[in-house]
């Protein structure tokens, strides 16, 4: 088992909307455990399966990554968003959009439910970078993407520097 390089926008896999997880058997648990690898050799806090080609409402996560350790790992599935209260504005990036950051307005505390890789519900409380972070991989689930979140003239700015970057790079 190996990780898997990171889908970059603009792939089309990136704008499906993802299916639910139905069935929690080997193939998918293979499919964590990649996902899970990706995440540790990334320089992100979260991956969503749409990034690794697979088109499957599932993302892995980890906000103690910041400190280089691997202590909190949440693997979660057909997550969604029960309530939301606040808003907040911070820069954000994306693996899918490397070396770009943008404000982008997020709620500021969630309260998400979803199930565990063994198909157990479980809800999940979170504020801050915490909230954003689900809130910016719910979105890739749903074939969104944080340019999306960006006024026009943002957007055009982006679109043109990655069109810019793919011809000298
Ligand atoms: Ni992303």
């Amino acid at each position: 088992m190996s990780a898997i390089e990171i889908i970059k926008f603009p792939d089309p896999i990136l704008r499906e909307k993802s299916r639910p997880v139905t069935d929690v058997d080997g193939l998918l648990q293979g499919i964590i455990d990649q996902m899970v690898e990706t995440l540790y050799e990334v320089p992100g806090l979260g991956v969503a399966a749409p990034q690794v080609g697979k088109s499957l409402s599932l993302f892995v996560y980890d906000m103690t990554l910041k400190e280089g350790e691997k202590q909190k790992l949440t693997v979660l599935m057909n997550p969604e968003i029960v309530s939301r209260e606040g808003e907040e504005i911070a820069e954000e990036g994306c693996l899918s959009i490397p070396d770009y950051w943008e404000k982008v307005k997020r709620s500021s505390r969630i309260l998400v439910k979803g199930i565990d890789r063994h198909g157990k519900e479980i809800r999940i409380e979170a504020e801050g970078l915490h909230a954003r972070l689900i809130q910016h991989e719910i979105d890739h689930l749903n074939g969104v993407l944080m340019l999306d979140h960006l006024s026009s003239l943002k957007r055009n700015i982006l679109l043109r520097k990655i069109k810019k970057a793919k011809k000298t790079g």
